[in-house]
């Protein structure tokens, strides 16, 4: 039988085509070390113009353009260039370091400009408050930078939780972490209290916990207790090229907490920078009438660690599958970014809405806060 016949027989696959009659205008906000991702997937868009890009540091958004090959006004900050209408803005991407994700995501809500902001959405559960409220009096779309959520292993998570395979979900274990790994690539913006606000916890933690509250249906979280250290940063030898940043250190470089949620669940949580361990153990998901076991120490890679094991009873039997890793159809970024144009373009849901994203920098806000008062603490998040 020929090829072409045989392929009759495959499921249809075809990738939508691009409607690219109209170009989205883009404007890029922080030319840092996401931005190139952002660039790189937004020049495979046949509908999109990068127009703009905006940096504190004089002379990095010039660079960062002609590194890009791009011909595109530059400005010294989001509000130099989202006040500039010639521009004509249909979106931008958030790309700044945590501390100025709020004030640039309102200032260009409030333009009437589209916004894919960055994770985490923000550092405090105030500021992600005033992030919704402009959103909603915007009517435009925000969507907050989780690509691990288009992963098709990260969906079967929630797939099978969905199933009902494991019945009521009671309790889950998340986290993952790096025995060494405090980011300083390119400087001290992820480590410094100024720039980043908020150090493991925000950077990776917000990944274990989007991973399994998305896989649950992101219950709202109620209390929380929050360890969080700084053991590691602090630390001149952790830096061999450059003691001198451990001064600058001003976040927490492990965080742990125990988090009560609406629906009777628990998640007991722990992420690391620094550790002396290589890994602090898998995701578990326990259910009624199934466990589920993920490894995750690498979650924030867009993707599980390996083939996941579901705990289940057949006809009485104790006994487990394994399942298998899948593929997935193009890069995580490409798809976030194309996922995010196609809500602005045809005024779709966002595709990681902030309602859901607002619970999980809730339970970011309430380890940091029930950390210092060295207690638990009831969350109060206001209805937006
Ligand atoms: N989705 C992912 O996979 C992923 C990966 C890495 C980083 N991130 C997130 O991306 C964000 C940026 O990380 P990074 O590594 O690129 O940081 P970075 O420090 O390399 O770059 C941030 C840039 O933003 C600029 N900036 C800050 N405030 C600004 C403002 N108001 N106007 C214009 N420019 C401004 C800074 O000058 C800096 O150049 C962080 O929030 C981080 O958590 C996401």
């Amino acid at each position: 039988m020929s090829d072409s016949i045989l392929d009759l027989f495959k499921e249809n696959q075809e990738k939508a085509v691009v409607d690219a009659s109209k170009k989205l205008r883009v404007g890029i906000i922080g030319t840092g070390w996401i931005a190139d991702a952002h660039m790189e997937s937004y020049k495979k868009q046949p509908d999109v113009e990068i127009v703009a890009a905006a940096d504190l540091v004089d002379g990095k958004a010039e660079a960062f353009m002609k590194k890009w090959g791009v011909e595109a006004k530059c400005y010294l900050s989001h509000k130099e260039m989202l006040d500039d209408e010639s521009l004509g803005l249909d979106a931008v991407s958030v790309c700044t370091y945590n501390r100025t994700h709020a004030e640039c995501a309102i200032y260009a809500l409030n333009k009437g400009v589209h916004v894919l902001l960055e994770k985490p959405m923000c550092v405090t559960l105030d500021e992600a408050v005033e992030i919704i409220k402009a959103e909603k009096a915007s009517g435009k779309v925000l969507s907050i930078g989780f690509q691990p959520r288009l992963d098709e292993n990260m969906k079967m998570i929630k797939k099978i939780v969905d199933s009902g395979a494991l019945g009521d979900v009671y309790y889950i274990q998340t986290g993952g972490g790096r025995r060494r790994g405090i980011p300083t690539p390119f400087g001290t913006t992820f480590i410094e209290d100024k720039t980043a606000g908020i150090g493991a916890l925000g950077d990776i933690g917000c990944y274990s916990l989007d991973m399994v509250l998305n896989a649950v249906g992101y219950p709202k979280p109620l209390t929380v207790s929050g360890y969080k250290s700084d053991f590691f940063g602090k630390q001149p030898s952790t830096y061999p090229t450059h003691p001198e940043y451990a001064d600058k250190f001003g976040v927490d470089d492990f965080a742990a907490a125990f988090v009560r949620l609406e629906g009777g669940i628990v998640l007991d949580f722990r992420i690391a920078w620094a550790m002396n361990i290589d890994t602090p153990g898998d995701t578990v998901i326990l259910g009624t009438k199934g466990g589920l076991r993920i490894p995750s120490t690498e979650c924030w890679n867009g993707s599980v660690g390996g083939p996941m094991t579901l705990y289940h009873e057949v006809c009485g039997q104790q006994t487990q599958t394994t399942v298998p890793l899948v593929k997935t159809e193009g890069g995580l970024f490409d798809l976030k970014i194309r996922s995010f144009l196609d809500a602005c373009k045809y005024d779709l849901p966002a595709p990681v809405p902030s309602s859901q994203i607002l619970y999980n920098q809730a339970i970011i806000d309430g380890i940091a806060r029930s950390s210092e008062l060295g207690r638990e603490i009831e969350l109060e998040i206001p209805e937006v």
